[in-house]
């Protein structure tokens, strides 16, 4: 079925445990998380970043989310990923997502909280969630240095304020976590989670968790974080089935004979990440 992401994460919240929210770009993509989250009994996330809508277009990908949410029994939330405008965000919203993220993690703080807060009035008008980011996360070269962190890493005064007067649903934090593949080992700052969570009353998310270790993972979810951003892990799953298949036999050419193992070798990903995240037997 499908239901907004505030549902899925206010009983996250309330509970104790986080939920996977994937990135997909296509039909394979969608299909697996789909599957995943029903042999895992799990409500799950499906997101589409700004790159994906471009790619598949927001139409179409947004009819194949949704025709497989309301196929299923689990309760599936569509969502969009790092909007970075208003009028995506409406775009996606006229489209039936049930949730959307609006990042203004690059602009000042007043004017993330503008924009924030203008997507929140709109998207709440239309019974869709929210999500904001505050701080900035590390591009995938980025290795954010000590001296560098309190200006990249979220502020937790600021964190009180900024969900204050935007209303939003629940708030992206930075807190060590880099988008794509890691070069050397993240670091995670979980007294600042911890801080962070005591002040606040929203489900808490992590992105770039691809490449963070179980262990922190874990820690995370234990300190407070309810929705966990996974795109890179499933990337790299469809394509190494493809390569492996490729190399294998080098004269297939039955594009079904390439994407079925692809696809499988994804929905083992992400149930092994449902089970991590503590929303498996969920729903
Ligand atoms: O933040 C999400 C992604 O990992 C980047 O995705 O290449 O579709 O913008 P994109
Ligand atoms: P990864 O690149 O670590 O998978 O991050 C995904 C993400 O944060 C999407 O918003
Ligand atoms: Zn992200």
């Amino acid at each position: 079925m499908l239901v907004t992401g505030k549902e899925i994460l206010n009983d996250a919240r309330k509970n104790g445990y986080a939920v996977g929210a994937f990135n997909v770009v296509n039909m394979e993509m969608a299909q697996a998380v789909v599957r995943a989250a029903e042999y895992e009994n799990s409500p799950v996330i499906i997101q589409t970043t700004e790159g994906a809508l471009e790619y598949a277009g927001v139409s179409l990908i947004s009819k194949i989310v949704k025709k497989l949410a309301k196929g299923s029994n689990v309760p599936v939330a569509l969502h969009l990923d790092h909007g970075k405008s208003l009028e995506v965000a409406m775009q996606c919203i006229r489209s039936g997502y049930t949730s959307v993220m609006i990042d203004g993690s690059h602009l000042s703080l007043n004017e993330n909280i503008f924009l924030a807060a203008r997507v929140a009035e709109v998207a709440h008008a239309c019974n869709v969630s929210v999500e904001a980011e505050l701080g900035r996360l590390g591009g995938i070269e980025d290795n954010v240095n000590v001296s560098k962190e309190d200006e990249f890493f979220t502020d937790p005064d600021e964190a009180i304020t900024f969900v204050k007067e935007t209303e939003i649903d629940y708030l992206a934090i930075a807190i060590g976590t880099a988008h794509g593949k890691y070069k050397g080992i993240p670091k995670l700052d979980f007294d600042r989670l911890e801080i962070i969570k005591k002040s606040l009353e929203i489900p808490i998310v992590l992105h770039g968790a691809s490449g963070v270790s179980e262990k922190d993972i874990k820690k995370a979810i234990k300190l407070g974080i309810n929705k966990i951003n996974i795109d890179t892990d499933l990337r790299v799953a469809f394509t190494d089935k493809i390569k492996e298949i490729i190399a294998l036999n080098p004269d297939e050419f039955d594009i079904r004979k390439i994407f079925a193992p692809a696809r499988e070798n994804v929905i083992e990903t992400v149930r092994h990440k449902i089970k991590l995240f503590g929303s498996s037997g969920k729903y």
